[in-house]
């Protein structure tokens, strides 16, 4: 071959392997977690890392025949930081996705950074309902759920049941304030009647004086949403104030997930709703968790599982692009159509991109969640405000 004739083939290999992006230059895929490594949500963040990773692990450390490399940054579910933690990972790192995360005031500002720079973002925690509704978008993703979507169906659970009257508690932020708002949605229309909204700061524990509120008002029934440490703290302190026997607590699930090791004798016969259970029975959620505990030493929990299918979710959308993350119309086409195969049994997504999915009934047995039915068939969120 004449010399000038090699350069120029070379020369044209380098051109088509930067039009290809990560695929063509053998690049591997840059994964950004985005998640509270510290603070009350710190078990939350742990459990969806493990739980993307061991997807990626169990094949061979790729997605759709790429590399998978991962960053990390501590968001400490502080809203204030998000946008320049999102920008490290964005703008300073390149990621090509970023994966988080779990506080829904964080998750919205990432939403808006991910919607700027057309960054794929995949949220595999953080419900807040904005995401897949007003800032809804073609690059962003949820594995999880909206806040609505548990409230709601224990809206249903709690009016079935005959209660009247019910007080809610709740941490005042996005999640606490939306899940309340699916709760009073489905019971109100149902002939419930909230009696009384209580809150307090996030991330703050102090619950004494709204527990005596609790107890002067004495209602059918208690609502909450709390998640983490704070929710740990919550089941000991009204279990501890003697309220357990007289007034039932119920709340969305996540409640009780991932806590009961330290929760113990306090949050027995409690009765929750979310989209994963203990006692589901389905092969993938049994090779799941045998999988996740041979791994980590560990149950997982409702997070592990969505982390696991944000994994499913990329890889689905690697795949379509023939592992080329430049061809985002492919990718995002196959992972708004994809069925997701998760332990919690298999999904789909809304039009806003949001899991419609069954949300399940649970009650606490010793250290497990266990099913007890489906609160909710294929519940999917309303996506109000999204145009896409
Ligand atoms: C949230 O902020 O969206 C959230 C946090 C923990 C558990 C569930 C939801």
């Amino acid at each position: 071959m004449h010399r000038r004739h090699a350069v120029k083939l070379a020369a044209a290999a380098v051109v088509a392997a930067m039009a290809g992006g990560a695929a063509a230059q053998g690049k591997p895929v840059k994964v950004g977690f985005m998640l509270p490594y510290t603070g009350t949500y710190a078990a939350l963040a742990t459990a969806i890392e493990n739980g993307f990773k061991l997807y990626v692990d169990e094949h061979g450390g790729k997605l759709a025949g790429q590399q998978i490399e991962y960053v990390r940054v501590d968001d400490e579910s502080d809203p204030s930081k998000a946008t320049d933690n999102v920008n490290k990972l964005i703008k300073r790192d390149q990621v090509d996705v970023v994966v988080g995360t779990v506080h829904s005031g964080v998750a919205m500002a990432m939403a808006k950074a991910a919607k700027d720079s057309g960054t794929l973002l995949i949220v595999p925690n953080a419900g807040a309902d904005a995401v897949t509704g007003p800032m809804c978008a073609p690059n962003i993703f949820r594995t999880s759920f909206s806040n609505w979507q548990p409230g709601y169906a224990m809206g249903e659970v709690a009016a079935k049941r005959g209660y009247k009257k019910a007080v809610t508690i709740t941490w005042k932020y996005a999640a606490g304030e939306e899940s309340v708002n699916g709760f009073k949605e489905s019971f109100t229309k149902a002939g419930g009647q909230i009696v009384k909204e209580l809150t307090l700061p996030f991330p703050r524990e102090e619950f004494q004086a709204l527990l005596t509120e609790i107890a002067s008002i004495k209602p059918d029934v208690v609502y909450t949403f709390f998640a983490g440490a704070g929710a740990v703290k919550f089941v000991k302190d009204y279990a501890a104030a003697g309220l357990g026997k007289s007034i039932p607590l119920v709340g969305a699930g996540f409640l009780t997930d991932g806590t009961l090791e330290a929760q113990g004798e306090a949050a027995q016969g409690l009765l929750t709703t979310l989209h994963y259970a203990d006692g589901l029975d389905n092969a993938k959620d049994k090779s799941f968790r045998l999988a996740y505990a041979k791994a980590y030493k560990l149950q997982p929990d409702v997070y592990a599982v969505q982390g696991y299918d944000a994994a499913q979710m990329l890889g689905i959308g690697l795949a379509a692009a023939k592992g080329d993350m430049s061809k985002r119309d492919a990718m995002y086409a196959a992972m708004a159509k994809a069925r997701i195969d998760s332990p919690r049994g298999a999904f789909t997504l809304s039009k806003s991109h949001n899991p419609v999915q069954d949300i399940y009934l649970r009650k606490v047995v010793g250290k497990t969640n266990q099913v007890q039915g489906v609160a909710a068939k294929a519940l999917a969120d309303p996506g109000r405000g999204c145009r896409m």
